[in-house]
């Protein structure tokens, strides 16, 4: 009578070489993500990298009507301490007021909202570097610290004219600064 053959055969349980293999593998993934993690830490601390902590919403279609970023409101206000707060608005394909001014050594606070697409924004020589997304405002706080002249260019692929779409920084020292931002009307530097 034929034996009955062709049972699988079982790997030897306990296979050392594979469980020493896993093991290494599982040392390299931990050792990659806290690597990341160190470099998450690092360059926020270091370079001041920060993600958008915190979420305003705003209706992308009514902006220019009223509220905050109605026109008159568009360009830098100096606060009675000295700090200046900008509100710009991006659209296609400009940023409104296309020239902002604004003091060196002081904190600033740097306001915009999409009136239309995603746009971006990058002031030259600085980490000022974030995105506008309709529907939200995106808040900056940062301090230039030379005078001169800096480009902002849209850095956020926005359509056939986005390549023209960018505006003038102008940071210039605070006793120079435009008068009418101290009664708390909104200047720029656009021509
Ligand atoms: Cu706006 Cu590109």
């Amino acid at each position: 009578m034929a034996e009955i053959s062709g049972t699988a055969k079982l790997p030897p349980s306990g296979d050392k070489h594979g469980e020493a293999s896993e093991r290494l593998w599982v040392i390299f993934v931990t050792a990659v993500m806290v690597l990341l993690v160190a470099v998450v830490v690092f360059t926020s601390v270091h370079f001041g990298f920060h993600p958008p902590s915190q979420v305003e919403t705003i209706d992308s279609t009514s902006l220019h009507k009223s509220g905050e970023f109605s026109e008159a409101n568009l360009g830098t206000v100096i606060a009675p301490d000295g700090s200046a707060l900008v509100r710009v608005v991006a659209q296609q394909y400009a940023f409104v007021p296309n020239c902002i001014i604004v003091p060196a050594g002081k904190p600033v606070t740097i306001r915009l909202a999409s009136a239309d697409v995603v746009h971006g924004f990058i002031v030259q020589g600085t980490n000022v570097n974030a995105m506008v997304v309709p529907g939200y405002i995106t808040t900056l706080h940062t301090t230039f610290q030379e005078p001169g002249e800096r480009l902002m260019p849209c850095h956020e692929f926005c359509g056939i004219g986005h390549q023209t779409m960018w505006a003038h920084v102008r940071v210039v020292e605070p006793s120079s600064f435009p008068t009418d931002a101290d009664k708390q009307k909104a200047v720029t530097c656009a021509p």
